[in-house]
């Protein structure tokens, strides 16, 4: 019966996938199905899968294997797999685990109503196509942001660059830009409904180009929105940080005083045979270009340690290069060989070296984002609160940076925009009193 459905949706990966998660969400919604956080009690559930490495990947199939005994007690549980992975294996994943119903690229989720019904006429249902429509056309208009005063905002898609260790570009296809205006009517739908921070969304989200508009065009047309207070995005390229946008982040004021700009490797040899399109060299003067714009500007990274053939040297430029930018936020990985990319084809670095790397390299990432955090103390920084924290009466937000701040005052709300003093820094956030 419509409206008595549930269904619990898994969000794996990236932030993207967060964001489809949600979208999806809406659109189950209009087929009558409800939320649930609990796969016990779901009719639908959905894996929103990531691809990026073999641990990612394999996390969905020991996931759907404990689907089985709800399965069994169930047989009308639909079990349905999404995102990446769904566009990676496609019919595969039936093979691999007969439970699953449904298959799901990241471009065609748009057409889950019509699937739903191939599943009700009791068939399994397939959809990797990259559709010649635009799936945001057919999707529900926004509802509340679920997420309090923040939300995601995808505003362009897929990946050109092909990096030789990287599946995106086969799982989300080219690079495609939403059109501007589309982006806008979003946002505005958003912020009405209590957004006062936007993260727009992309795998490359610095070489968003509708027909002419650069993501800094966009960015100014979003500041224009009242009410929309902060302006945030991710992930950048190296190779497409325009100089409007560098200029942009020194001169919007909405815009907020963070970057993701990964790097993967210090080393020109690595950087060349990973295919990223410039020099450790490059990196830097870019890092001094947007620092000289923006010189509060908190950087953040990826590195990819081990990749194929990488030497003891190669490594030594990483950390070379990670003491030379000093990062306020990091995110590394073990180099994860991946089918049917360049980079799996190559000689492999032993895997105990790569361990021992990443550890090292790990250590000295920690010791700037702690320095980075305690460098706060003492500072006055604006922080949108998000939610209750664990302590009663304690409001936890964002600062500018990013950084979580913890905030004990009994007159603060979700969605309150507040200078606050920082006074300590913990393990993983701040804390601070009102300021003024
Ligand atoms: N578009 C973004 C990255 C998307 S993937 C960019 O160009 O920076 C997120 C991160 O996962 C990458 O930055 C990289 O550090 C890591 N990654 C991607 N493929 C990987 C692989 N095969 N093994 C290990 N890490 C990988
Ligand atoms: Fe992957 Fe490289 Fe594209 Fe980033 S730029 S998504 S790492 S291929
Ligand atoms: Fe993973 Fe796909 Fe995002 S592979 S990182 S979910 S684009």
């Amino acid at each position: 019966m419509a409206g008595s459905r549930k269904v619990f949706i898994r969000s794996y990966g990236c932030q993207m996938n967060v964001y489809d998660s949600e979208r999806m969400e809406e659109l189950l919604a209009a087929e009558g199905y409800e939320a649930t956080g609990s796969p016990d009690d779901a009719d639908m559930i959905l894996l929103n899968t990531c691809h990026i490495r073999e641990k990612a990947a394999e996390k969905v199939y020991s996931e759907l294997g404990r689907f089985k005994g709800l399965k069994a007690e169930k047989p009308d549980l639909r079990i349905g797999v999404a995102g990446c992975v769904a566009q990676a294996e496609g019919e595969e994943i039936i093979r691999r685990q007969p439970l699953v119903d449904l298959v799901v690229g990241p471009q065609a989720y748009h057409r889950l109503p019509t699937m739903l019904r191939r599943l009700a006429a009791g068939e399994k249902a397939l959809d990797t196509d990259f559709p010649e429509e635009d799936k945001f056309d057919h999707l529900p208009a926004r509802p509340a942001p679920r997420r309090g005063p923040t939300a995601f905002l995808t505003v362009q898609e897929g990946c050109d660059k092909f990096c030789a260790f990287c599946v995106v570009p086969y799982t989300r296809g080219a690079e495609v830009s939403r059109p501007a205006r589309r982006i806008l009517a979003e946002a505005r739908a958003l912020v009405e409904r209590g957004a006062g921070e936007i993260t727009l969304l992309g795998q490359n989200v610095n070489a968003y180009d509708d027909a002419g508009t650069s993501l800094a065009g966009l960015v100014g047309q979003l500041a224009r929105i009242d009410g929309l207070e902060r302006i945030r995005f991710t992930t950048s390229h190296p190779r497409d940080m325009g100089d409007d946008l560098i200029a942009a982040l020194g001169e919007e004021p909405k815009l907020m005083p963070y970057l993701h700009l990964p790097v993967q490797s210090g080393s020109d040899r690595i950087l060349k045979r990973m295919n990223r399109g410039h020099t450790a060299e490059e990196y830097l003067k870019l890092v001094e270009r947007i620092r000289a714009a923006r010189p509060d500007i908190l950087l953040s990274g990826d590195f990819i340690v081990g990749f194929p053939e990488e030497t003891d040297t190669d490594f030594r430029d990483t950390l070379a290069l990670i003491e030379a930018v000093g990062y306020g936020q990091a995110y590394s990985f073990k180099y994860s060989p991946r089918p049917g990319t360049p980079a799996a084809e190559r000689t492999q670095v032993d895997p105990d070296v790569a361990s021992d790397r990443l550890t090292e390299l790990q250590a000295l990432l920690a010791r700037q984002q702690r320095a980075a955090q305690e460098a706060m103390v003492g500072r006055e920084v604006s922080v949108l609160f998000e939610k209750p924290g664990r302590l009663e009466g304690q409001m936890v937000g964002k600062s500018e940076y990013l950084h979580a701040v913890h905030v004990s005052d009994p007159n603060l709300a979700p969605g309150a925009l507040k200078r606050v003093r920082i006074t300590q820094s913990g393990p993983n956030s701040l804390s601070g009193v009102i300021a003024g």
